[in-house]
């Protein structure tokens, strides 16, 4: 078993294996059978692997319930990393609250009790801002989030697909009550590298922030095993992928209107673009006896700039097994510049 080193979400204080387990798709009957999940969430725990990261509205709560459950058996201790949804009419949950007004910042402290309940804890290890509110500022929310912290609800404050303005105005308001930002996340992969370059990581980086890539095997595509398909991604990552590419946090980079981005290809899912990096993956996963997932995500692992942690998705007992082996090992600097020249396509 590989000894999985531990890392610090941040400068919060809290530490957590150097990878977590996304668990988006732990929906029971939804393509996942429960017990899938359950003997899933015990090989997790049996490779070390105790951090997982959920949702609110992941499946509409029944991540968080089916996490709970499976906390609940099993016994032993885990972090678990969970998400509020700022009112949105694109998402009916957040317009269920009971809040006084939904709309305010305080419906934050009630989805924080609903995420409790369903897991059956009394406090989140990580508790991130799902995406930027439309309504009120930043500031605001994390005025509240201060309050959950100090309330001892949440050890450690994090956002999601924050752009690098953003970033910076919620650890400066958060800054005003004493607490680190601890963590950004974002999309980023092999073939989603706007992070490096559109101020995400710069601003990490000055910050003491740990960057948490979802999405690390490009929805299983870096896993190389749609290339026995000739390359065709089925139609279900097809789309992922497609709305990936708009970049939400919007690279500096990227001065095409939205219309234009909606409509023009994106690189990654032409099988030629592809086969190229699949050929470099592979020959470093011959050279260290590992597997192009493994090299996906220790290449994220390992990256020196900044702390990053991956959350892979894992749905059953031999992709925790498969994941658990990408971590324990380091491809060389030649070996990035060589993923680096195939990327920059
Ligand atoms: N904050 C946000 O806005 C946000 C957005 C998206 C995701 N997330 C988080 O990030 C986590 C990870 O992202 P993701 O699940 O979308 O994508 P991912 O980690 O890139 O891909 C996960 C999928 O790849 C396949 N897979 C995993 N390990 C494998 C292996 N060793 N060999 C072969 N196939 C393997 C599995 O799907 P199949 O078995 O079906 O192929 C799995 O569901 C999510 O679970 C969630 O917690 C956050």
């Amino acid at each position: 078993m590989v000894n999985i080193e531990i890392r610090e979400l941040g400068k919060s204080g809290v530490m957590v294996p150097a990878m977590g387990v996304g668990t988006m798709l732990w929906t029971p009957g939804n393509s996942i059978a429960e017990e899938t999940i359950a003997g899933t969430y015990t090989a997790c725990l049996d490779a070390g692997l105790n951090f997982f990261d959920t949702a609110e509205i992941y499946g509409g709560g029944s991540s968080e319930r089916v996490l709970g459950k499976c906390i609940k058996k099993d016994g032993r201790s885990v972090l678990i990393a969970t998400k509020f949804a700022p009112p949105s009419p694109m998402n009916p949950l957040t317009q269920k609250r009971k809040t006084v007004s939904k709309d305010s910042p305080r419906a934050l402290l009630e989805a924080l009790d609903g995420s409790l309940v369903r897991l059956g804890i009394d406090r989140i290890d990580l508790y991130q801002m799902h995406m930027p509110p439309s309504k009120n500022t930043i500031a605001d929310y994390m005025d509240v989030m201060s309050e959950a912290v100090k309330a001892g609800k949440v050890r450690a404050v994090g956002v999601c697909n924050f752009n690098e303005s953003q970033i910076r105005q919620a650890h400066a308001a958060l800054a005003k009550h004493g607490i680190p930002l601890a963590t950004a996340m974002v999309g980023y992969n092999l073939l989603r590298r706007w992070p490096e370059t559109n101020g995400t990581f710069a601003a990490c980086k000055d910050l003491g922030i740990s960057v948490i890539p979802y999405a690390p095997l490009a929805e299983g595509v870096l896993t190389g095993k749609y290339r026995a398909k000739g390359g065709h991604v089925p139609f279900g990552y097809k789309i992922a992928l497609y709305f990936g590419h708009l970049n939400i946090t919007k690279d500096r980079r990227d001065s095409k209107p939205l219309i234009q981005r909606v409509f023009s290809k994106p690189l990654e899912l032409n099988g030629r673009r592809l086969e190229p990096l699949f050929q470099v993956m592979g020959e470093i996963a011959s050279a260290h006896g590992k597997t192009l997932a493994q090299v996906a995500i220790n290449w994220l692992a390992t990256n020196e700039e900044v702390g990053v942690i991956p959350i892979p998705g894992m749905k059953s007992v031999k992709q925790v097994g498969d994941n658990a082996d990408a971590l324990g090992w380091s491809m060389t600097k030649e070996e990035r510049e060589r993923i680096d020249e195939v990327c920059a396509i």
